[in-house]
């Protein structure tokens, strides 16, 4: 199987490689989207990122999950095929609607789709919708909308749609790095840098940024009592 190679930068290229040696295979569904994605340019986790997030959906025994920027569908199987439970569901969220058809073909191939229901719109209004009529009831929310500097406005929607004892987790937190440069002011490395402050500041949250690919947020919502 090849390789997927230096996708953002922030890990050293050789160490990158090496990890890319040793990742969990893959069936032909991920397979065929990371060879998509290459080709047409899809900004997926990858499977190094994809492995992670599955263990934190298993270990913590989750059983529904909303995602916000589903594109071909690739993180969404990894998060659905990790879910437990008869009542088990993966909400996802897409603008784009060719986008929308991709993911869905992407399900069904995946035999997921009997348990993903599939939104099409813009995030800034599904999310705290959803929020509203779902309160605290998803075990996980991954936010992952290709406009990053939406980042601060989904925060609060996000937290108040995880339960207790979910997680949020948060795409491209590290930004190419570009967080750490106190000179770059551009929109999205400004957004995602306040972002950032916003998930270590809140008092409900636990969180963690892992320097893996372009960097990803893992916040543990924590009982209040
Ligand atoms: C980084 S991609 C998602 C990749 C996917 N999570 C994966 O790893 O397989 C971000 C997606 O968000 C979508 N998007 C951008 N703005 C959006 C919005 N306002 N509402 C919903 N989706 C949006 C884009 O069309 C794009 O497909």
């Amino acid at each position: 199987m090849p390789r997927v190679e230096n996708e953002i930068g922030i890990v050293n290229s050789t160490v990158e490689n090496y990890l890319f040696s040793l990742v969990t295979k893959r069936d032909k569904v991920l397979f065929d989207l990371e060879e998509d994605a290459r080709k047409n340019s899809v900004p997926i986790i990858g499977p190094l990122v994809g492995t992670v997030i599955s263990q934190i959906v298993r270990a913590s025994g989750a059983k529904r999950a909303l995602e916000i920027g589903a594109a071909t569908g690739y993180s969404g199987i990894w998060i659905a095929r990790s879910l437990s439970g008869k009542q088990k569901k993966l909400t996802t969220i897409e603008y784009d609607e060719k986008r929308v058809e991709l993911a869905t073909l992407s399900f069904k191939r995946a035999g997921i789709l009997n348990f993903v229901e599939m939104l099409q719109g813009d995030a800034r209004e599904i999310v705290p919708e959803l929020a509203r009529r779902h309160k605290e009831s998803y075990d996980i929310v991954f936010l992952d909308v290709g406009d990053k500097t939406l980042y601060t406005d989904l925060f609060k929607p996000c937290v108040s749609a995880l339960r207790e004892g979910g997680f949020l987790i948060a795409d491209n937190t590290l930004w190419g790095g570009q967080v750490a440069v106190p000179s770059d002011n551009g929109p999205e490395t400004t957004t995602i840098r306040k972002f950032n402050s916003m998930v270590f500041s809140d008092k409900r949250l636990e969180a963690s940024i892992i320097p893996l690919r372009d960097g990803f947020t893992v916040a543990y919502k924590k009982p209040a009592s």
